[in-house]
């Protein structure tokens, strides 16, 4: 019988009982963490090889575990793979697994490395796959919205602050902020997995170890860009998941101010946009909603992920060197980080390319709400008011608006003129949503001709 097939007997003659059913429950794993399969393959046999390159191994043994390891991987895949509890995670299953497949060789893959440095390396290679991933999905969010930008460079949207119309601004312009924000995510997501791409083995329980191991041959196996210098803090931090979690609650963070707009933009009170059917539902009572549920569920999912960052700062900060146990409690967390964002950056390219701009809405909301005020303090400084003089007539003039419920482009020349008596024919020019838009050519400025600069350029950067 091998030595890992009963918890009893899985450390050593030591221990004189087993564990309880209960205790085994509790501390095992297997139930989550066996979705690192691949990773824990992918790193023994970079590990294996090293040993038989170092002269630890026979070249016999090295073949014997690529033989194991190729058929437990293949019955994982199919789904015949047996995962036993009582093996508490994925590390031992494979091993035990390989072991009853290929005997005294399989046993001897675990020469120089401990569970402490084999988990460590797991997760890192497991992440740096799905940041990738990520980095993808981002990139096609990234696409949709530039799609969406330049369809729409022209159409004009009151601006807001404080939800209040404040100035017009290019349906474009408002998408491109957007773009900015998932292109700063994408950057920390390149910056983080630099740091997930080191490699702990080597590192062994917490010490290091008296094998003669080449770190740095099993690094490059692996496409990892360095070592981790230090044996207590190879084993020991899981920094480089608080950092990718705080990286993906913030792209989260992101995709939840574009869901609270989209909801307000879809109700009837806005009506400025309309999300394609696949991505609303009904409602049971009420025949007439569409309700925008992907956009309300992302803005909660939110909640959820910066949830999972808190649990994973506070997993850290109590903990001696070097690894404890509380760091299997990492793994759901990070999971469903990992799951939770990647999804909502799916259904976000796909549901942003769907989104058709209702113009006129739009337009017209900007047009009760004195959009072009801002333009007409301007155009009376250019006049030769001092800044603070020229608001100060504006305000006038929006009041005189008011009261006649009409825009500011509404009031005859004459009543402009009352004023301030510098007015002249050309304001109506500069009073038009069009006109206004036109004007902010600055750099990063809500010019059509500026959005679609912007539309280039981000597209040249994607490219
Ligand atoms: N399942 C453990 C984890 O996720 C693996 C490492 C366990 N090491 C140990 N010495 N108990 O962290």
């Amino acid at each position: 019988m091998s030595q890992l097939d009963h918890k009893s007997q899985a450390w050593s003659a030591l221990f004189s009982e087993p564990v309880s059913e209960l205790v085994q429950r509790y501390t095992a794993s297997v139930g989550f963490d066996q979705r690192l399969w691949r990773a824990d393959i992918q790193g023994s046999l970079a590990h294996a090889a090293m040993l038989a390159a170092q002269g630890i191994i026979s070249a016999q043994d090295l073949a014997d575990i690529r033989r194991g390891l190729a058929q437990v991987a293949q019955e994982i895949e199919s789904g015949s793979f047996e995962w036993k509890l009582e093996l508490e995670d994925v590390h031992l299953n494979v091993e035990a697994r390989l072991t009853q497949l290929v005997g005294d060789a399989g046993k001897r893959l675990h020469t120089g490395r401990s569970r402490n440095d084999q988990v460590a390396t797991d997760v890192r290679l497991w992440l740096r796959g799905e940041i990738d991933l990520i980095a993808g999905l981002l990139s096609q969010l990234q696409q949709a919205l530039l799609g969406l930008a330049e369809r729409n460079a022209d159409v004009i949207l009151p601006g807001f602050t404080h939800l209040q119309v404040a100035q017009p601004v290019s349906f474009g312009h408002h998408m491109l902020a957007y773009v900015e924000m998932f292109a700063r995510d994408a950057e920390r997501m390149a910056d983080v997995r630099k740091r997930v791409n080191r490699l702990p083995l080597g590192a062994a329980a917490l010490a290091g170890t008296s094998y003669p191991l080449d770190r740095e041959a099993v690094a490059a196996e692996l496409g990892m860009e360095g070592v981790c210098q230090n044996s207590l803090d190879a084993v020991s931090d899981r920094d480089f998941a608080i950092e990718f979690t705080a990286a993906a609650t913030l792209a989260m963070v992101h995709v939840s101010r574009l869901s609270e707009e989209l909801v307000l933009w879809t109700s009837q009170n806005f009506g400025f946009i309309r999300i394609a059917d696949r991505f609303t539902t009904g409602s049971s009572i009420m025949p007439q909603k569409k309700n925008p549920d992907v956009p309300e569920l992302a803005r909660g999912k939110t909640g959820r992920v910066a949830g999972h960052l808190v649990a994973l700062v506070t997993l850290m900060k109590g903990q001696p060197l070097a690894y404890n146990k509380d760091n299997q409690e990492d793994k759901e967390p990070l999971f469903d980080t990992v799951d939770t964002l990647r999804d909502t950056l799916r259904i976000f390219a796909d549901m942003m390319d769907g989104i058709t701009v209702d113009a006129q809405a739009m337009e017209q909301a900007a047009r009760r709400g004195f959009a072009t005020a801002t333009d007409l303090a301007d155009y009376l400084v250019r006049k030769g008011l001092p800044f603070r003089d020229a608001h100060e007539t504006v305000a006038h003039a929006v009041r005189a608006a008011q009261q006649q419920g009409c825009d500011l482009s509404e009031l005859p020349l004459a009543t402009l003129q009352g004023f301030h008596p510098s007015i002249g024919q050309d304001v109506f020019q500069v009073l038009s949503l069009r006109g206004s838009l036109d004007a902010r050519k600055v750099l990063g400025g809500t010019a059509p001709e500026q959005v679609r600069a912007q539309v280039a350029r981000h597209r040249r950067r994607l490219a």
